[in-house]
C-alpha cells in the first residue's frame, strides 16, 4: 500500500521525507505524498489498466528505472510536492500538448487547463506527464494545476553546482540546474506515478496501457472531415455534400457547427425545427450517401433546452453565458444527458460530437471558487471536465455497441483511451504541426485542422497537414471555405485528401497499435531516436512525415537509421542523415523505411468505408524482401474485444514476387476480396 508521508515541521524548519512506493502494474510504481484528494486525472477517467497488455510490454519490474528512495515527498503550509531525481544528461520531453519545442528540461510550467495563459501556451491538454531521454516516464496523478520545475530550482542540501559570480563569470546562469524534477500542487496532497521504459518509447507505450489503451476510432473516422457553416440549414449541408461529391472530394463525416440547436453558447442540445426539420430523415440521408454526422455542442445548458430542469439539481454555482454547467460527477446528470443524446442524436443515427468551449478561459469560464454539487471546486472541476464529458460520451455510444470518434477542446492525463482529438482556435500552421508531434507524449490526439487561408498555396499546404493528422478536418465554420475555393489548386487538394484516404488501412493498423500495445500513432522523434525536431514525426510504424508550410520552397528532413524512400516515387531518398528537399507543392513529403509494406486502399476508393470492390494495394519499398502489419476488424463496433480483429503480417521475398498474408491473432476474417502487391520505384 502506499505509504503517506507527511511534512516534518519543527519550529521553522520543514524538511521533506522519503516516500514509500508500490508496484501497481508490471513495470508501474506508485507514491503518494501528503493525502490526495478525488478525484485523480486517472480516477476521473476512470481507466482501468490493460495488464495482459502491460505485461507483454516486459515485466521491467525487477527494478524500477530511476532511484525511488532519492524521491522525495513534502506537505507544508497549502503546497504537496514531489521531487524525482534527475541525471545531469536526461532530456525531458511531454507535459502534455505543448505548441513550442521539445526538449522541456529547464522550464518551469504550471500546467492549468485554459483556453489561454499570457506567454505560455494554450492549455488545452496540460498532462502532467514527463517522459525521460533515459527511458521512463512520470506522471503527477492528480485533478489540481499541477507546477512543474523541470531540472531548475535549487533546494538547499541537494547537488547544486557552485555559485558563479556575475560581474566577472561569462557563464553565469540565470537558471542554475538542479537535480531533480519538483513538482507541486495546492492541495493536501498528491499521487506519483512512474512508468519504466527500457525506452522513451515503451514508457509511454506503458502510460497508453495504464490508461487503458489507446483510442480506436470506427474506420470512417479516418477519412476526411468538413464542417458547414454555422447556420447552414439542412438544405444547404445537403447541396455541400453533393458538391463534393459531383467535384470528386472525399467525405466522410459532416460536422454541423451551432446552428444546428435551437439555441446555442447556451445550448438546448434539441435541432433547430427551422433549420434542421426532420432530422431524422437528414441524418439517415446523409448515412446512405456514406457520410456520418457529428454535431457540434458546447456543455453549458439553455433555460429552453427540454433537460433544463432535470439538471436543475446538478449544476455547479455559477454560469458560462448565463447557461449553467451540469456536474457530471453526478450519476443523475450523466443520466439524464446520456437519455436525452441517446433518444435525439443517437438513436437517429449521430455518429458523435464535438464538446467546444470545456477547456475554460477566465474571461467567461466559472471562477476557481465556484462550488460544484459533487464538492468540487471551479478550479478542480476545470482540469477534469474534459475527461468526464469524453467519458460519458464513449460510455453512451459503447451501450450501443458502436464506436465513435469526435473533437474536444480540453483534455487532461488519463484520456488515452477516448476517442477523442483536441483542436484548438489558434491558427499558427507551425505551431499545429508541433502541437501534433507534442501529442505523441501525452496519450491525446490532434486535429491539424483547415480553416481558411489567406492563398492557394497556404490552402494547399494546410489541408496537406489536415491530412496527416490525427483527424483530417476542415472546420469551415465561419470562413465557408471547400476544398475547392481557391481556383488553380483543387487537384493539389484532392490529392491531398486522396492521399489520406487511401493510407486509411495503414493508419487503422497504426490506430490498432495504439490501442493494443500503446505505441503513438504520430511519434515524436524524441520517442524514436531521442531527436528533438518538432517539425517531422514517423506515422505509424514505417513513414517519417515532414509538412510544408507556407512560403517555404525547401526544407530539411533528418532521416533516421536506415534507407528511406520517396512514398509516391520509391525513388531512394538517403541513409541516417539530413536531406535538403524541394517538393512541388502537390507533395506531402513522406519517406519509407526500406523492406515496408504499406497496405494502401485502391485508386477508386472515395472514403473511409470498405465496400465490396474495396482493394487493398500493398506498397513495397526497397530492394529486398517485405514486412509490414494490417490490422483488420468490422470497423464499427466493439467485438474486437471478443476476439472479433485480425492482426495479420505481410511478407514478400523480393520485388515481383507476390507477398503472403498471414493471421497471427484474432479469427476476423479479411474484407479485402482483391489484393495487389505493388513495388513502387525502381528498387
Ligand atoms: C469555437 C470553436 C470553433 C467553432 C466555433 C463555433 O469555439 O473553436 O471551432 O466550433 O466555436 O461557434
Amino acid at each position: 500500500m502506499p505509504f503517506l508521508m507527511a511534512a516534518f515541521v519543527l519550529g521553522q524548519s520543514v524538511k521533506s521525507m522519503e516516500i514509500s512506493w508500490s508496484h501497481v502494474a508490471p513495470g508501474v510504481w506508485r507514491a503518494q505524498i501528503g493525502k490526495p484528494d478525488s478525484p485523480t486525472l486517472l480516477s476521473a477517467a476512470k481507466d482501468s489498466p490493460e495488464i495482459d497488455a502491460l505485461r507483454r510490454l516486459g515485466e521491467a519490474s525487477a527494478k524500477p528505472p530511476i532511484d525511488l528512495s532519492s524521491a522525495t515527498g513534502l506537505v507544508a503550509d497549502e503546497f504537496a510536492s514531489a521531487r524525482v531525481p534527475l541525471a545531469k544528461d536526461e532530456k525531458l520531453f511531454g507535459l502534455g500538448l505543448q505548441m513550442h519545442g521539445a526538449n522541456r528540461r529547464g522550464g518551469v510550467y504550471h500546467l492549468r487547463v485554459d483556453h489561454y495563459s499570457a506567454g505560455q501556451d494554450r492549455l488545452h491538454a496540460p498532462v502532467p506527464l514527463y517522459v525521460s531521454s533515459a527511458g521512463y516516464a512520470v506522471l503527477f496523478n492528480t485533478s489540481r494545476p499541477v507546477s512543474i520545475y523541470a531540472g531548475v530550482g535549487n533546494r538547499r542540501g541537494a547537488n547544486n553546482p557552485a555559485p558563479r559570480d556575475r560581474n566577472t563569470d561569462p557563464n553565469w546562469d540565470a537558471q542554475p540546474p538542479s537535480d531533480a524534477v519538483e513538482a507541486s500542487v495546492q492541495g493536501p496532497g498528491l499521487e506519483v506515478l512512474v512508468f519504466a521504459g527500457p525506452s522513451p518509447m515503451e514508457a509511454v507505450e506503458r502510460y497508453n496501457l495504464y490508461c487503458g489503451g489507446g483510442a480506436l476510432p470506427p474506420r470512417w473516422a479516418l477519412g476526411f472531415w468538413h464542417r458547414t457553416p454555422s447556420l447552414d440549414t439542412a438544405a444547404d449541408v445537403e447541396q455541400e455534400v453533393a458538391e463534393f461529391k459531383k467535384r470528386d472530394f472525399p467525405i466522410d463525416v459532416l460536422g454541423l457547427e451551432p446552428g444546428w440547436q435551437s439555441k446555442s453558447y447556451p445550448c438546448t442540445f434539441a435541432w433547430s425545427p427551422q433549420r434542421f426539420p426532420n432530422p431524422a430523415a437528414f441524418v439517415d440521408g446523409l448515412r446512405s450517401k456514406g457520410v456520418h454526422v457529428n454535431l457540434w455542442s458546447n456543455p453549458y445548458v439553455s433555460p429552453d433546452s427540454p433537460i433544463f430542469k432535470a439538471l436543475e439539481p446538478d449544476y455547479g454555482s455559477h454560469m458560462v453565458w448565463l447557461g449553467p454547467a451540469p456536474d457530471l460527477q453526478l450519476p443523475s446528470a450523466a443520466r439524464t444527458i446520456a437519455d436525452f443524446f441517446t433518444k435525439n442524436h443517437l438513436d437517429i443515427g449521430v455518429s458523435g460530437y464535438k464538446i467546444d468551449e470545456i477547456d475554460g478561459f477566465d474571461n467567461w469560464l466559472w471562477p476557481d471558487h465556484a462550488t460544484f454539487p459533487s464538492g468540487l471546486s471551479g478550479l478542480r472541476m476545470r482540469q477534469i471536465y474534459g475527461l468526464l464529458w469524453q467519458r460519458e460520451l464513449d460510455d453512451m455510444f459503447r451501450r450501443q455497441n458502436r464506436r465513435t470518434f469526435g473533437l474536444v477542446r480540453g483534455s487532461n492525463g488519463g484520456a488515452s483511451r477516448f476517442p477523442f482529438a483536441l483542436y484548438s482556435d489558434t491558427y499558427d500552421h507551425r505551431e499545429y504541426i508541433t502541437g501534433m508531434v507534442s501529442t505523441g507524449l501525452a496519450g491525446v490526439l490532434w486535429c491539424a485542422e483547415a480553416r481558411d487561408a489567406a492563398n492557394g498555396e497556404e490552402w494547399v499546404r494546410r489541408m496537406q497537414t489536415a491530412a496527416v493528422s490525427h483527424i483530417a478536418q476542415l472546420n469551415a465554420w465561419a470562413s465557408g471555405t471547400k476544398p475547392w475555393s481557391f481556383a488553380g489548386f483543387e487537384d493539389a487538394v484532392r490529392s491531398a485528401m486522396l492521399f489520406r484516404i487511401r493510407l486509411v488501412p495503414y493508419l487503422y493498423t497504426a490506430f490498432a497499435q495504439y490501442h493494443f500495445r500503446g505505441t503513438p500513432v504520430i511519434r515524436p522523434m524524441s520517442l524514436v531516436d531521442g531527436g528533438e525536431e518538432t517539425d517531422q514525426y514517423l506515422l505509424g510504424d514505417d513513414l517519417l512525415v515532414a509538412p510544408m508550410l507556407t512560403g517555404e520552397k525547401t526544407r530539411k528532413v533528418r532521416l533516421p537509421k536506415g534507407n528511406w524512400y520517396e512514398y509516391a516515387s520509391g525513388k531512394f531518398a538517403g541513409s541516417s542523415q539530413t536531406i535538403d528537399i524541394a517538393p512541388a507543392l502537390d507533395e506531402i513529403p513522406v519517406y519509407v523505411r526500406e523492406g515496408a509494406l504499406i497496405p494502401t486502399l485502391g485508386d477508386n476508393a472515395r472514403n473511409a468505408t470498405l465496400g465490396p470492390d474495396s482493394e487493398l494495394i500493398i506498397r513495397h519499398y526497397g530492394p529486398g524482401e517485405g514486412r509490414g502489419l494490417l490490422y483488420e476488424d468490422d470497423g464499427e463496433t466493439f467485438d474486437y474485444e471478443k476476439g472479433h480483429y485480425a492482426w495479420e503480417r505481410l511478407t514478400t521475398p523480393a520485388i515481383g514476387l507476390t507477398g503472403a498474408i498471414e493471421r497471427t491473432e484474432g479469427n476476423y476474417p479479411s474484407a479485402f476480396r482483391k489484393i495487389t502487391w505493388k513495388h513502387i520505384g525502381s528498387g
